[in-house]
């Protein structure tokens, strides 16, 4: 069996193929951070319009990389939320008319399980079941996985997501957008202990998260005395050290709880080096594994989509002729 995926929930347009045998057989991408960085951060119509643009081009592309003609797709795979709706949409009824077109049969995805199962495309995959943390630009979630599709939700933010902290807190800093990246960069040139922001919601039992706080902390300090480039790596490394101690504390609490020892960290914010690291050193007290994407599929991808229509599409799964999406969709 071989799928195509069409990702274009937010500000990038993925596409992939991905065959049962073989694995990837392509992958591309295109995104769309200069178009929206004047703007300082995602406009909603004009990310529908760039996608409209650019989706068949890509697929095009992806098809050639793959070595293969329409003919050879057996199943299309397309993100159908949580994302912003117009968006969505392109893909949706790109996706879904193109499979329709085809005589093949086509596949919603939940964007949330693309990025759990991502990990999956590499070598070395988890063996479930597993503790998944999903940390993107839109949500952060910790998720007992214990097969596709058996997803037990057992802790979020419930305000800010990880990566939204980042990006408010960035730009709160002047820096561009997406700033979380940026951020990273300016707070290797930091000290992590200059600034004590609050670890929120680490006193108390239970595996939610709260980041707005946080956020304001950073803004406070900001307007007090962040002018100067030394004091803004201080405060961007003491902000990071604050959400990676955050996400550590809560994936050690909920591998106890669940006695797992294996950790799955996917979405945006898991190509953060720092966090990488006190994962790794965690686990490894634990005796346990933690299980990436390589970076660049930590962020959206078509690949990802690919993969877990595959699954879904192979367990005989698919969708009627109707076009929809679900831009708010819990997983
Ligand atoms: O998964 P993703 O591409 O899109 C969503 O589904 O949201 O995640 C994007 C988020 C953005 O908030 C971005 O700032 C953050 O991931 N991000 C990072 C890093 N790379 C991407 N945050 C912190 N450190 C990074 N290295
Ligand atoms: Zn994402």
């Amino acid at each position: 069996m071989r799928v195509l995926g069409i990702e274009t929930s937010c500000d990038e347009t993925g596409i992939a193929v991905y065959d049962e045998e073989r694995g990837l057989l392509s992958h591309v991408l295109y995104s769309q951070i200069p178009l929206h960085a004047d703007y300082g951060g995602v406009v909603p119509e004009l990310a529908s319009r760039d996608h409209i643009r650019k989706t068949l081009p890509l697929i095009q592309q992806a098809l050639k990389e793959a070595g293969c003609e329409a003919s050879d797709i057996d199943g299309v795979a397309y993100t159908a939320g949580p994302g912003l709706a117009g968006a969505l949409l392109v893909g949706a009824s790109i996706g879904r008319s193109l499979a329709f077109a085809w005589g093949k049969p086509a596949l919603a995805v939940h964007h949330m399980e693309g990025h759990l199962l991502a990990p999956m495309l590499e070598e070395n995959p988890p063996e479930f079941p597993f503790i998944a943390l999903l940390v993107s630009g839109g949500h952060t979630q910790l998720v007992r996985v214990d097969g596709i599709g058996q997803y037990q939700l057992l802790g979020e933010s419930v305000d800010d997501a990880a990566g939204e902290a980042f990006d408010k807190t960035a730009k709160l800093m002047g820096l561009e957008y997406p700033g979380g990246p940026l951020l990273a960069k300016l707070a290797t040139q930091g000290q992590a202990d200059k600034y004590a922001f609050p670890r929120p919601m680490t006193d108390r039992p239970g595996l939610n998260f709260s980041f707005s706080g946080l956020k304001t902390a950073a803004a406070n300090v900001i307007a007090a005395e962040g002018k100067s480039p030394e004091v803004q790596a201080d405060i961007a490394a003491s902000f990071q050290q604050a959400v990676v101690d955050t996400l550590v504390l809560k994936c050690r609490r909920a591998l106890k709880e669940q006695r797992l020892k294996r950790l799955v960290v996917a979405g945006g914010v898991s190509a953060n080096t720092s966090l990488r690291e006190q994962l790794e050193v965690l686990l490894k007290s634990l005796k346990g594994e933690v299980y990436y994407p390589r970076k660049e599929f930590c962020t959206d991808n078509g690949a990802m989509i690919a993969f877990a229509g595959f699954q879904r599409l192979r367990a005989g799964q698919q969708q009627d002729l109707t076009i929809g999406v679900t831009p708010r969709w819990p997983m």
